[in-house]
């Protein structure tokens, strides 16, 4: 029996390839695991009306973490019309697979490392090494919305809220609601699991990014939670910042920030500023990270105009493989994966077209198997 074992969840377009050619690199570090596969995506939503079928559901109570590509999703009208004649008009809504995910098996963390590699022509500065916090749960992706709105709905905030008053004359179905919720217990966690990253791995600093003086009850109960959980680290660093201003400092001078914690949405935007500064959506990788549970994968989507071409750059879904190493406890396979990602980057030879290449997704993943299959002290 083997060590571990991995759900393998591929999904559609690009995410079939950058998957193949991360498998290249896991095969090459020789972790002890079976992979099992999953079936996930755009196909199942067609076909069977569940994107995310119930096996593949109880595949992921079954492993000791998995590997997810990406997916194609669309608009609730747009996903209907390609639904198989037999199920349309049934009532079925689509529902992202990803976000079910997360809600589903509480990966309450979304970790999102972003480091310029040395010689990465897409790296806005040389050096940056910035970590997101991002909380995966909650806030504006709560699900939690109403357009057209109920009248009960109405009723209550005209009641409630002041400020609802000018919305109170529109017809209900000329507005719509969506509710960003924060718990305690969802802003105290993210913000603790920062705190003992930056404490593990030396950072010196964590930054708080909210909206506090405007979204005041949510984004105060975060940056309330966040202070009382940053008084017990008062080894690390912390400042807080709006998000917009963030916006313009990360650009400006990322060497200013470390490690940085943001409810859902904030937390969306800024790592994906902070992915693009060090080569943007082939270098971004992430972790949905749980008690029990852990699903790595690429940040970038299913990117259908270049699915089944070999175009696609695998670093970011090899990253992810590095995140899933690390938290299985696999330091050095973790390790000599990164350096051998890092030595890829720096050597240059084989490049996709995002780094100004034309190397296949395959080929840029058996680069990376070369070098990790060295052995260390071969010079690289
Ligand atoms: P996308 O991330 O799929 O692609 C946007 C563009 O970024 C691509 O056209 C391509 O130019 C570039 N790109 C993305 N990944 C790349 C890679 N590995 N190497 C080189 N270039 C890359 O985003 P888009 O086009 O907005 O969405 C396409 C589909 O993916 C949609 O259906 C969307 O809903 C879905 N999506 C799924 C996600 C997931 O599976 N977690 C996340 C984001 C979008
Ligand atoms: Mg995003």
């Amino acid at each position: 029996m083997s060590k571990y074992r991995i759900a393998w969840l591929p999904g559609d377009g690009i995410g079939v390839e950058v998957m193949d050619a991360t498998r290249i690199v896991l095969d090459a570090l020789e972790l002890d695991a079976e992979y099992i596969h999953g079936d996930i995506g755009w196909d199942f939503w067609c076909q069977e009306g569940d994107a995310f079928p119930q096996r593949t559901v109880d595949l992921l109570r079954n492993v000791d973490a998995a590997m997810f590509g990406a997916i194609t999703s669309k608009p609730v009208k747009a996903a209907e019309a390609e639904l198989v004649p037999a199920l349309r008009g049934t009532g079925l809504i689509y529902r992202s697979p990803i976000v079910r995910m997360r809600q589903l098996f509480d990966l309450y963390i979304c970790l999102r490392p972003c480091k310029a590699y040395p010689g990465n022509p897409l790296n806005h500065k040389e050096g940056i090494d910035l970590v997101v916090f991002r909380e995966n749960t909650e806030d504006l992706y709560a699900g939690v919305e109403f357009g057209p709105v109920p009248a009960e709905l109405a009723e209550t905030l005209g009641k409630l809220a002041k400020p609802f008053a000018p919305f109170s004359k529109l017809a209900l179905d000329e507005y719509a609601v969506s509710c960003k919720i924060n718990t305690k217990k969802g802003s105290e966690r993210i913000v603790r699991a920062a705190y003992e990253f930056a404490a593990k791995q030396g950072r010196k600093k964590v930054t708080i990014v909210h909206k506090a003086n405007v979204v005041r009850a949510t984004d105060g109960l975060f940056l309330e939670e966040a202070k009382k959980v940053a008084r017990e680290y008062p080894q690390i660093q912390t400042d807080d910042a709006n998000i917009d201003a963030i916006g313009m400092w990360l650009l400006k001078n990322p060497f200013n920030y470390d490690v940085l914690v943001a409810p859902n949405l904030y937390g969306d935007i800024i790592s994906d500023l902070c992915a693009q500064m060090v080569g943007g959506l082939g270098f971004g990788c992430s972790g949905n990270i749980g008690q029990k549970l852990a699903v790595f994968e690429p940040t970038h989507g299913s990117a259908p105009k270049h699915a089944g071409k070999q175009k696609a750059n695998p670093i970011a879904t090899i990253l992810a493989a590095k995140m899933m190493l690390d938290w299985l406890g696999e330091k050095d396979k973790a390790a000599r994966l990164e350096t051998a990602t890092a030595a890829a980057i720096a050597e240059g030879r084989v490049r996709t077209y995002d780094m100004g290449g034309s190397s296949t997704t395959n080929e840029l993943g058996r680069a990376v198997a070369a070098l990790v299959a060295k052995p260390v002290g071969a010079g690289r």
